[in-house]
């Protein structure tokens, strides 16, 4: 169990730096170029969240696999089903916060947050369950 924390940590720091580096090889190509993705490929869902969670302050209080200030994105993904109401629910939690749901401490509003940005997220997030 260890081991694959680690690995999936490791491929998610991967998964990070690729997606910079290739962000603008990438508005260059045209899509139908684009080879279908392997089965255990990222999807780009996956890429863009990585991409808006590493640039959000989500990082400061989430990790992946460790809880920190707030729970780890695998602890959210067992406790939620990847279902439409689940997604919109956490989508308007993380838009305004709060707290109940982990414990007593509150997550920061993110009210500025674009609704579609939220979802790339929650998504992701969501797909995390195993
Ligand atoms: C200031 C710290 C902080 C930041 C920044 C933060 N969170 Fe949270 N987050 C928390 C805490 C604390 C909880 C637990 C809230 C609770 O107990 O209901 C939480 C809960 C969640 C949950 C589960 C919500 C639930 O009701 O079960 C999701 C999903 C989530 N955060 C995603 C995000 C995303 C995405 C971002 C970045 C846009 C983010 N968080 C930024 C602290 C934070």
């Amino acid at each position: 169990m260890k081991k694959f924390f680690i690995i999936l940590g490791i491929s998610s720091v991967v998964l990070a730096c690729n997606s910079g580096a290739e962000g603008d090889k990438k508005a260059e190509e045209p899509k139908a170029e684009e080879p279908a993705p392997a089965a255990a490929a990222p999807s780009a869902n996956d890429e863009k969240a990585l991409e808006l969670i590493g640039s959000s302050d989500c990082t400061t209080c989430h990790a992946i696999d460790k809880k920190g200030i707030g729970p780890s994105y695998m602890e959210v993904a067992q406790k939620y089903e990847a279902t439409d109401a689940n997604i919109n629910t956490l989508v308007e939690k993380v838009k305004s916060g709060g707290q109940g749901n982990w414990g007593a401490v509150p997550m920061t509003p993110h009210p500025d947050l674009a609704d579609d940005d939220a979802k790339t997220m929650i998504t992701y997030i969501l797909s995390l369950r195993n």
